[in-house]
């Protein structure tokens, strides 16, 4: 599956941003806090405003200080999927409850630093994974492949997670997230950057299924 990432695309025309993608699986937009990460970006308004003119699922991944409070509001707005942080999150079991019951997947997802192991059993409340390849806060970054280790470590341990990578993701390296058991990838400036965005995540597609 391919998630673009609007963060790469033009926020004055989010609706047509989104359009341009219409082979997309989901569309992943990135809720920074300016305090979590460093930078900011956008919150529920503008994610309810992109709900109402995409049909695209979208996968919301929020890079926000208090997740307790603010997560569940994205999967009532009718967000398919919503992704909080381990490292932030108080009460990581309520939350996904709390996603789960406003009718979302939950998600977790883990700074390139942080370990996956302590968290295997939080896992089981949980429907995604999603492993940061870069330092969470700013597209265009570069890939980290030693991340794909936790990958390899969660499907070893046979979780029944969906597992997610973003950041970094281009056709250089997204075959060796493949290759270690990635079923979603996010891309920003791979999509958005490109010159005809829908054309870009086929490719993506392509270069992703080859060998897997
Ligand atoms: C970074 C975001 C990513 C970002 C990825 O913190 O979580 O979703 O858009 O951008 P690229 O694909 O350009 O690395
Ligand atoms: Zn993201």
């Amino acid at each position: 599956m391919i998630a673009p990432s609007l963060l790469s695309a033009d926020f004055a025309r989010l609706a047509d941003e989104a359009n341009a993608v219409r082979g997309a699986d989901w569309l992943h937009v990135d809720v920074m806090d300016g305090h979590f990460v460093p930078n900011l970006t956008l919150g529920l308004p503008v994610v309810e405003a992109l709900l109402a003119s995409t049909e695209i699922p979208v996968d919301c991944h929020l890079m926000i200080e208090d997740p307790d409070r603010w997560a569940v509001g994205y999967a009532e707005a009718g967000s398919y999927n919503v992704t909080v942080h381990v490292e932030a999150a108080r009460d990581p079991v309520r939350i996904a409850k709390d996603l789960r019951a406003a009718g979302a997947k939950a998600g977790l997802s883990v700074k390139p630093k942080t370990p996956i192991e302590p968290y295997l059993e939080l896992l089981s409340h949980y429907d995604t994974l999603l492993v940061m390849s870069v330092e969470p806060g700013f597209g265009g970054q570069a890939f980290m492949p030693e991340v794909l280790d936790k990958v390899r470590v969660a499907r070893k341990h046979g979780l029944r997670v969906l597992v997610e990578i973003d950041g970094g993701i281009n056709m250089d390296t997204i075959e060796q997230a493949a290759e270690a058991g990635v079923d979603c990838f996010v891309a920003g400036s791979a999509v958005y950057g490109a010159d005809d965005p829908a054309a870009a995540v086929e490719r993506l597609r392509a270069r992703a299924t080859r060998e897997s």
